[in-house]
């Protein structure tokens, strides 16, 4: 029997196979970076279509749903009507500064996340530090600092990055290019050297060439460090708002949210990149699941989540 002729009377599993095929379709199995996050949301669909679906249907024909994808076409029209949807709700920061910066400072900044930036800045709970995981080129730093200065904050700024900018450690030339991804991640290390010096002079962040895990471990054992200027600074502490933008995978994401959270304030923030129903890094369910948490609030989806912690 064909998909589409489900009986009507069941809305809801019909629902959870469209939900089974956008996972499909938005999440294929030959990227690594989503498998686990694939598998849990399929089981997660499948369990629950398993549990609605009528008996002449069952499991099996849950299965079938599984490999098959049968419904292409609303898939396409719900990752469209996402993607129009994030597209709509985007509110933009009206900044000269922001803009100007924009043009100079190379780096992968979602509009919709400097107006996020801007409102957890102004509503920060406390003078502890903010944190950025994923630095890149400085763009979104030199925001972060632009805005701390602009709504007069003295937080400090903690970066950090390992500069493994494919998150795969790949070492070969990139395709067409004599270049290697090594050469262009110390081409983009050096960018943001620069551009941090020049557009964030007097707060400038303290940047730690780390993996977001090697940098939680030292923050929680408060240990001293010297950062890429070459300045000391002694990690720990509570956290009033996290940038979370680096490896963007689903194992990754879940324990950068737990190494937050066991040192976030009560009113502060987390920003998840990459985390709009319509992104492709399949993080929405993890969003789901700190939706769900009774510790946190989604404040807004610009269209990424910003959550504040009660
Ligand atoms: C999407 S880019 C960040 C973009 C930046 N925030 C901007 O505004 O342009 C992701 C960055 O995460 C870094 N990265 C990769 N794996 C990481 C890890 N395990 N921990 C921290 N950063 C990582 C990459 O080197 C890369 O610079």
């Amino acid at each position: 029997m064909a998909a589409n002729k489900l009986p009507a009377r069941e809305p809801i599993c019909i629902l959870e196979m469209k939900e089974l095929n956008r996972v499909h379709r938005r999440m294929p199995a030959a990227d690594p970076l989503c498998e686990d996050e694939r598998k849990a949301e399929v089981r997660y669909h499948l369990h629950r279509a398993a549990d609605i679906l009528p008996t002449q249907f069952g499991a099996v024909r849950c299965i079938n749903l599984e490999l098959g994808s049968r419904y292409p076409m609303i898939g396409n029209l719900i990752g469209l009507y996402r993607r129009v949807r994030d597209a709509l709700r985007r509110r933009t920061l009206d900044d000269e500064f922001v803009r100007w910066l924009g043009y100079a400072n190379a780096g992968m900044l979602n509009p919709g996340n400097a107006w996020s930036m801007d409102y957890a800045i102004r509503h920060l709970p406390s003078g502890h530090p903010v944190v950025e995981i994923g630095s890149f080129a400085g763009l979104s730093a030199n925001v972060i600092c632009h805005l701390l200065r602009k709504h007069g904050r003295r937080n400090a700024l903690f970066t950090c990055d390992n500069w493994d900018v494919t998150g795969q450690q790949k070492a070969g030339h990139i395709d067409g290019s004599v270049l290697t991804f090594p050469e262009y991640a110390d081409y983009v290390r050096a960018s943001f050297l620069r551009s941090v010096e020049f557009f964030s002079p007097g707060n400038r962040p303290y940047t730690i060439e780390s993996s977001s895990a090697e940098f939680f471990a030292k923050w929680g054992h408060g240990e001293s460090v010297t950062d890429i200027f070459g300045r000391t600074a002694r990690l720990g502490g509570s956290i009033s708002f996290c940038y979370v933008d680096g490896i963007h995978s689903c194992d990754a994401v879940r324990r950068e949210f737990e190494s937050v959270d066991a040192c976030l304030d009560t009113g502060g923030f987390i920003l998840f990149d990459d985390s709009s129903d319509s992104s492709p890094f399949g993080l929405s369910r993890l969003m789901r699941e700190i939706r769900g948490h009774a510790g946190y609030e989604l404040v807004h989806q610009n269209p990424n989540c910003l959550f504040r912690k009660r």
